[in-house]
């Protein structure tokens, strides 16, 4: 098992292209070096979401520039790698294939081992780079555009899954909900920006499967429910379109907040870990943060910008997995990508 490491982890799921580099020491939590990163937002705005293709094209512009960047700004060079790591799935299969093709091609010209990571792995460990990291075991709300899931955490890669989102993801909520307002792509941000000066209570939508009994999600409902009042409005929406997005916001944030609870009573566990983009929701953060005040329970955030999809993630878990005794003899250099890949069928390094 590698002791002190260099490790450099590629992230190209989706319309994110990152880069970052970690640094391990004996004994010591990993160490972000440096990283970088580039949205594609811009690009894919034009279409309303995600152009597969265009995805697949930018990550091979970018990636490169980006590594080279990342290097130069920690001061480190290419043939101080000891391991690269990629996001090997979920995501787009072509998005995948750029990261995982870079870094086998790294790998194989430095002779060195490459790490497939999954990607919720990634944002599920990403808290542990913030200035307050959790401990050992929790639950973890994992919101991203294409996951709701709670899921239980003992440690690196022992991942139980408590609840998953039955149809849409509360990120898919909060995109559907915001493209059918006219507040574009991606929504979410856009969303939650707007409620801020509407009224949540204006609308009564409906908090589905609120008290199900058992920790799943299903949002597609609440996206219907949307699209009738919007349509119940007409003309009329024009004006009362921060009142829709706060009575929306405060719908997914209830039932979100709730299912937590739910999985943190189930678990007897007094930690919470919440992780994904939908996790830069400000009224998620305070919500949680109160309810879980009132029952002494900690909750624990990635730093704002790592909530999103980045390269720092893939290498925490690279290097967390290292630490945990993951083998890192993985010279073969076959990129297969999962594009689908659920987490709980991880297992655990040692
Ligand atoms: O984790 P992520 O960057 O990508 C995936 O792995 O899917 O999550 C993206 C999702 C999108 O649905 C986006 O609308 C949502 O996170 N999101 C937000 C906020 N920031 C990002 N949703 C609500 N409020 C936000 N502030
Ligand atoms: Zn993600």
């Amino acid at each position: 098992m590698l002791n002190n490491f260099l490790l450099l982890g590629i992230e190209s799921s989706c319309d994110e292209t990152g880069v970052a580099l970690v640094e391990v020491r004996a004994g010591q939590a990993p160490r972000l070096r440096a990283q970088a990163l580039h949205s594609q937002i811009e690009m894919h705005q034009a279409y309303g979401g995600v152009v597969p293709e265009l995805a697949s094209r930018d990550h091979i512009r970018r990636v490169l520039p980006l590594t080279r960047q990342v290097l130069a700004e920690a001061g480190a060079t290419l043939v101080e790698l000891d391991v690269v790591a990629f996001t090997r799935g979920p995501g787009l299969a072509g998005a995948l294939l750029v990261g995982a093709g870079v870094a086998c091609a790294l790998g194989a010209a430095l002779g060195k081992p490459v790490m497939g990571i999954h990607h919720l792995e990634g944002h599920l460990l990403s808290p542990f780079l913030s200035a307050d990291p959790p401990e050992f075991p929790f639950v973890a709300l994992l919101v991203s555009g294409g996951h709701t899931q709670l899921m239980r955490v003992d440690r690196v890669g022992a991942y139980e899954m408590l609840g998953d989102t039955i149809d849409d993801a509360a990120g898919e909520a909060f995109d559907k909900s915001a493209k059918l307002m006219g507040l574009g792509y991606p929504g979410g941000p856009a969303l939650a920006r707007l409620a801020e000066q509407g009224n949540p209570a204006a609308f009564a939508l409906p908090r589905p499967l609120l008290h199900s009994g058992n920790h799943d999600f299903s949002f597609a409902g609440l996206k219907t429910a949307v699209l009738t009042q919007a349509k119940k409005l007409g003309p009329e929406l024009a004006t009362r379109k921060a009142d829709l997005a706060a009575s929306t916001q405060a719908a997914i944030v209830e039932v979100l907040v709730k299912k937590s609870l739910g999985a943190l009573k189930a678990t007897g566990l007094t930690r919470l870990v919440v992780a994904g983009g939908v996790g830069a929701n400000r009224l998620l953060r305070s919500e949680l943060n109160a309810a879980c005040a009132r029952r002494g329970i900690r909750v624990h955030y990635p730093e704002l910008d790592l909530c999103t999809d980045n390269g720092a993630m893939i290498a925490m878990a690279a290097a967390m997995r290292l630490q945990a005794g993951a083998q890192v003899a993985d010279t073969a250099y076959a990129f297969d990508v999962k594009p689908r890949w659920p987490l709980d069928t991880l297992v655990a390094a040692a």
